[in-house]
């Protein structure tokens, strides 16, 4: 949860205003003296980099003659620690057992399949993957599509149409947004991970029905998400799963954040919250993350994906998953599952949990606001205000730590942020070089909005809370 301090809303709101009002006059003067000059942030966006997303990236140097409106690469980049990538099993990079098999398959199978599915765009990769994918994350069948947003974007048009209702979280990413609004179902919105909320909502909509008709909803399937890519927060999965139990709704879940990366064995929020696979209905999740690869999947039962496979156009009429991507899928899949032959997996995994929980408790100590579960890779630093968006990316990128930072319209106006992900290709000393920077950049910007007390040692602590 948020605790957004009450003089930094006052001061955000009014850096928004100033910046709004400032925009206003400045367009109006331009317009009457034709001014060309104007402050960018084109630079803290859509840095090039040149090498792969390691725990160390090269960082393109880019130079602009028009205050960062328009940028332009150099010859040269910068080596930075990486706190950017999705990279959370480090398989992003070159790695023993999946590259070699990648590089084979690239011979073998070429980048593209050059075909539908149910063409020519079916390879050995594709079935196998698809029984992999299934077996890993505990469902019957799964089916595979070639980007992770359309997997949302097209598949939840196929589930749901008129007549159905989807309750939404509120912060679901945009291709479920897209894909509800696409389907023709009613979409009603939950409050952030308010399991109480949803009930509301359920029972509100159940006791309406369709609108104007009134009729029995045909259908109800309520959406989360694993892990919350901009909050860092997991999803309270047991009691939502509860509350559409009881009022017989359908789940479906995108763990495109979680898979791989959460669980003792990477089998994402299921795995770590105790909860039955078979009691989600439709299991979503992208390559893109702990897999370093690329794509999509839906696991569920064996007629879902049976009927899919029949009627989704992202199935029929769009290009197979390309092979060299699908071969890296399985080859990290079988690392994580120790399928190679080695504990490489296991130490990932025990590596990614170690390295967020300790970052994380390290930034609170520090005095950040930070976002987010235990156990998450993901941990957003709160910004606030809009002038701190550029003075922390450029800072950091000066002391050579490559930071992600989002504001308006990824989150809500006032809640600016940077977003760390940590990976477990990260060694303790990068994360202690990741710390220091954040800390100097801290109190140079003024972020540490929640001060600790310095001289209070752990014990002292303890102490006083038994007192
Ligand atoms: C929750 C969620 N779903 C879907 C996607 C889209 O996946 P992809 O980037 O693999 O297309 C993302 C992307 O970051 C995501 O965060
Ligand atoms: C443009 O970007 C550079 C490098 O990040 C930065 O130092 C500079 O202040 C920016 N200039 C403006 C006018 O925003
Ligand atoms: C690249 O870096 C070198 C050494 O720092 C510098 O001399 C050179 O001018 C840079 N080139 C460009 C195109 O910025």
């Amino acid at each position: 949860m948020v605790r957004l301090p009450y003089v930094t809303a006052l001061t955000t709101l009014f850096s928004y205003g100033l910046l709004f009002a400032f925009g206003q006059m400045r367009d109006f003067i331009r317009k009457i003296l034709d001014f060309p000059k104007s402050k960018n942030l084109g630079d803290c966006f859509g840095r090039p980099i040149s090498s792969a997303p390691d725990s160390w990236i090269d960082v393109v140097e880019r130079y602009s003659n028009d205050n960062n409106k328009t940028l332009h690469r150099t010859s040269n980049s910068t080596r930075c620690l990486n706190l950017g990538s999705y990279n959370y099993l480090g398989f992003a990079a070159a790695d023993e057992y999946c590259t070699p098999r990648v590089i084979e398959s690239l011979k073998k199978y070429s980048p593209s399949t050059c075909s539908v599915r149910v063409d020519g765009g079916t390879t050995k990769l594709h079935t196998e993957l698809e029984e992999l994918v299934a077996k890993f994350v505990g469902k019957p069948a799964a089916i595979l599509f070639g980007m992770g947003y359309a997997t949302n974007s097209a598949i939840i048009p196929v589930l749901i149409g008129k007549g159905g209702l989807i309750i939404s979280d509120s912060l679901n990413h945009n291709s479920i947004v897209n894909g509800a609004r696409g389907s023709g179902a009613t979409v009603r919105v939950f409050q952030h991970n308010s399991p109480a909320h949803l009930e509301e909502v359920l029972r509100e909509q159940i006791a309406d029905g369709q609108p104007r008709t009134h009729r029995p909803w045909k259908k109800i399937i309520v959406i989360v998400e694993g892990i919350y890519s901009m909050e860092g927060e997991l999803c309270k999965l047991p009691e939502i799963i509860a509350v559409c139990k009881k009022y017989k709704a359908y789940t479906y879940l995108d763990e495109a954040h979680s898979i791989g990366a959460i669980g003792k064995t990477g089998k994402g929020v299921c795995e770590l919250l105790g909860v039955d696979p078979a009691d989600v209905d439709v299991m979503m999740g992208t390559f893109t993350k702990s897999f370093g690869s690329c794509g999509g999947y839906i696991a569920a039962s064996k007629e879902i994906v049976q009927y899919l496979k029949h009627t989704c156009p992202a199935h029929l009429y769009a290009t197979s998953m390309s092979p060299p991507a699908a071969e890296q899928v399985i080859s990290a899949i079988k690392v994580i599952l120790g399928e190679d032959g080695s504990n490489r997996g296991a130490l990932k995994l025990a590596q990614i949990r170690e390295n967020s929980n300790f970052f994380r408790s390290e930034l609170q100590k520090m005095g950040f606001e930070v976002l987010g579960d235990n156990d998450s890779p993901v941990m957003p630093i709160m910004l606030y205000n809009p002038a701190k968006i550029p003075a922390f990316s450029r800072e950091c990128l000066r002391q050579k730590v490559a930071v992600v930072t989002v504001a308006f319209p990824a989150t809500p106006l006032l809640l600016a942020r940077a977003r760390i992900c940590i990976s477990a290709s990260h060694s303790r000393e990068d994360l202690v070089k990741a710390l220091e920077v954040i800390s100097n950049v801290g109190d140079l910007i003024g972020i540490k909005y929640f001060p600790v007390e310095p001289h209070k040692t752990h014990a002292e602590e303890s102490r006083k809370k038994l007192e």
